[in-house]
C-alpha cells in the first residue's frame, strides 16, 4: 500500500535522522509514528552491521526496538557517573515553533523523552510538515503528574486559564504513562510565553514535568 503523504514526510524525516547516526554510538530512541520510522530504518542497518546502543523513551519503543534486534540498555546504563552522554537523540513532535519550541507528550512519554533529550548531547528531533506551527498551543499541553494529585494540579491549572482533561484510554479507563502517571490534557490555544508558563507549571506541587520542551531541541528536521 502507498505511504501517505504525512507518512512519507516522516520517513523522509527519519531518514535524514538515520544518516547522522554513526557506528558505536549511543543513541535516545523516540516515541510515537514517526520516531518508529527513525527506530525501524536503524533497524534496518543494525541487520546491516551497524553497531548501536538504544535508551527508549518508552516500553512501545523498548519493544519495537528489540524486535529489530537494536541493543537496548536501560537510561542507567550509558554511564553518566563516568562522564559519558547519550551521543544522538532522535524522537517526533507534536508541536513546534520557529524558535525551537515544542510540546510533547501525545504519546504520554513526554516524562521519559524530556530526560532523553537532556541526557543526550545532541538532540534531533524530527516531523512532517503539519507539525510546525506559529504559535505553540493549538495542541492540548500534557502535563504529567502524580496519580495522587491529579484533582489539585487540575484546579491549579485551571487557574492559570484552561480546563484540563484527565486522558483515558479507548476502552474509558484512566490513561497511565509508563511512570504510572496521570496526564492531563491541557487545551490552553496559543500560548504567548511558552517559558513563563513553564515555569508557573513547574512550581505546582504534583507536577511530574509538563510537555513544553524549550531550548532542547538542536536540530529541526522536517520530511
Ligand atoms: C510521545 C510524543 C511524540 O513524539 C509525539 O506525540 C508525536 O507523535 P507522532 O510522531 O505519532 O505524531 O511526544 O509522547
Amino acid at each position: 500500500m502507498p505511504l501517505s503523504d504525512a507518512d512519507a514526510q516522516k520517513r523522509a524525516a527519519a531518514q535524514q535522522a538515520v544518516a547522522l547516526v554513526a557506528d558505536g554510538m549511543t543513541l535516545g530512541l523516540g516515541t510515537g509514528s514517526t520516531a518508529a520510522w527513525f527506530v525501524r530504518l536503524l533497524g534496518e542497518r543494525v541487520q546491516q552491521g551497524l553497531r548501536v546502543r538504544g535508551v527508549p523513551t518508552s516500553e512501545a519503543t523498548a519493544e519495537l526496538a528489540r524486535s529489530l534486534g537494536i541493543d537496548v540498555i536501560r537510561l542507567d546504563d550509558v554511564g553518566f557517573a563516568e562522564g559519558r552522554r547519550i551521543d544522538l537523540c532522535v524522537d517526533g513532535v507534536d508541536e513546534v515553533d520557529g524558535e525551537k519550541r515544542a510540546i510533547k507528550g501525545g504519546g504520554g512519554a513526554l516524562l521519559r523523552e524530556k530526560i532523553v533529550a537532556a541526557g543526550s548531547d545532541r538532540v534531533v528531533y524530527i516531523a512532517d510538515a503539519s507539525k510546525r506551527v506559529q504559535t505553540l498551543g493549538q495542541f492540548p499541553l500534557p502535563v504529567e503528574v502524580i496519580p495522587f494529585a491529579a484533582a489539585f494540579v487540575a484546579s491549579r491549572i485551571a487557574a492559570l486559564g484552561c480546563e484540563p482533561v484527565v486522558r483515558r484510554n479507548a476502552d474509558g479507563s484512566e490513561f497511565r504513562s509508563d511512570e504510572n502517571n496521570v496526564i492531563l490534557d491541557c487545551p490552553f490555544g496559543a500560548i504567548e510565553d511558552p517559558e513563563a508558563l513553564a515555569a508557573e507549571l513547574a512550581l505546582i506541587p504534583g507536577v511530574v514535568e509538563h510537555g513544553l520542551f524549550l531550548g532542547m531541541i538542536d536540530e529541526m528536521l522536517f520530511g
